[in-house]
């Protein structure tokens, strides 16, 4: 038996009660104590400390944790984490005033990283996205979800997913795989987009069934990208193959793919910059998540912020991403994006938290794993070195978390 006691916690912040909606978003679970005990990578129990300490067994290694802020690992559940090369030069480009979607549109952008993806060898991918994935745990993140998207070929997307299905083993960061073949249409289909449809649903997706290398499909709705009909044939090929849906809605152009996947019961609707009032209220009502990537609007100088006050009240489950990709958001990880998403979206520290936890957990159907601190759970835990969470926010950068465990192992540890 393995026990570890996390004492002296200055705030504990929970995220229990699973997923959140509306002014319960803001709520703090009263103070529960000041200790946690994890037993064989679960958490045992939590509390006040003396009485916390009396389960512990002799012999139990303590964490002192100095009066620092303790919430559940960190979930970015939304990530292109694995691709060659950078598009620096592009970032260039954008900065003298072209645009995002015209850089696109004439092969450049996510068809510059599909040419550097596509000529790169599965073992620099992976050495690559490794390093990636230790920058992320050293700041507190400790799963991720993790889109194909860059490979556009059958045998490049397979390749994608399985660097994703190696990271995944190596640990410590936990991965869910999201097949999306359906990223851009490749410069050499030219106008034949019904061929490369054909391509991602009756060769693509049952390729990667058959590997059973993804859990999600994912594709990018929006102007320059896929129509919402192609969309829905993407999602009826995945469905047929037992993938969950999520996607890439509302980011430049509101097409209704928000809508439409709300009703198809996606797990997750991301981007939403431009989503609009009948978007909103569908979501709402529904069990999709309306995933926000402030990173990318301020990556991209975009004046569009999704309207996540306007969410909130309405009463949809908003998460909160990173979007980490070479193109639109080249973000060290989730804990970068978290000061504009207070700044620019207007949400609260404690909204924020449960948006990177239970609520972006929820996305994945993981939420009866990960996501909040309570009995029974696996014990991935972030400690980070501030007293509340409004510091945390107000800490802008990357900053290392002060400790990070993994099923109750220590994977990250400041000096
Ligand atoms: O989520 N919007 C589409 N896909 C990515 C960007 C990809 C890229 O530019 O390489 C995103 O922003
Ligand atoms: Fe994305």
């Amino acid at each position: 038996m393995s026990e570890i006691l996390l004492a002296n916690i200055g705030y504990l912040f929970t995220a229990s009660g699973g997923p959140r909606r509306g002014a319960a978003l803001a709520e703090t679970t009263a103070a529960v104590g000041d200790a946690l005990l994890v037993r064989d990578g679960l958490i045992a129990a939590l509390g006040p400390h003396g009485q916390i300490e009396r389960q512990a067994t002799a012999g139990c290694e303590v964490l002192d944790c100095a009066g620092r802020l303790v919430t559940p690992g960190l979930v970015d559940s939304h990530t292109h984490l694995i691709y060659g090369g950078n598009r620096a030069d592009e970032y260039e480009m954008r900065l003298r005033g072209a645009p995002y979607l015209e850089i696109f549109e004439a092969g450049g952008g996510i068809h510059s990283t599909v040419r550097q993806t596509q000529a790169a060898a599965e073992d620099d991918l992976l050495a690559a996205a490794r390093r990636r994935a230790g920058v992320m745990v050293r700041h507190g993140v400790t799963t991720a979800e993790v889109k194909s998207g860059y490979g556009l070929t059958t045998n490049s997307e397979l390749k994608i997913l399985r660097v994703a299905d190696r990271l995944h083993r190596e640990g410590p960061l936990e991965i869910v795989p999201t097949f999306m073949g359906a990223h851009a249409l490749p410069v050499e289909y030219g106008n034949r987009r019904a061929d490369f449809i054909n391509l991602v649903c009756e060769e693509m997706i049952p390729a990667v069934k058959a590997a059973g290398l993804a859990r999600f499909a994912d594709v990018f709705c929006d102007r320059g990208a896929f129509t919402l009909t192609e969309t829905e044939r993407v999602f009826a090929a995945a469905r047929a193959a037992g993938l969950g849906l999520r996607v890439h809605a509302d980011e430049f152009e509101a097409l209704g793919a928000t809508e439409m996947a709300a009703a198809a019961g996606a797990a997750s609707a991301d981007h939403l910059a431009v989503i609009t009032g009948a978007g909103i209220r569908t979501l709402a009502a529904s069990r999709t998540v309306a995933t926000l990537l402030p990173g990318t609007t301020v990556f991209l100088g975009s004046p569009h912020f999704a309207p996540a006050r306007g969410l909130i009240a309405a009463g949809a489950i908003v998460a909160i991403g990173s979007d980490h990709n070479p193109g639109s958001c080249h973000a060290a990880s989730l804990r970068a994006v978290l000061t504009p998403a207070a700044s620019f979206l207007k949400l609260r520290a404690t909204e924020i938290l449960h948006a990177i936890t239970i609520n972006a957990a929820y996305s994945l159907g993981l939420d009866g794993r990960v996501g909040s601190l309570e009995p029974g759970k696996e014990a991935d835990i972030a400690i980070f070195d501030v007293a509340t969470p409004a510091e945390l926010l107000y800490e802008w950068g990357p900053v290392d978390a002060w400790a990070t465990l993994k099923r109750g192992r220590l994977v990250h540890r400041a000096l």
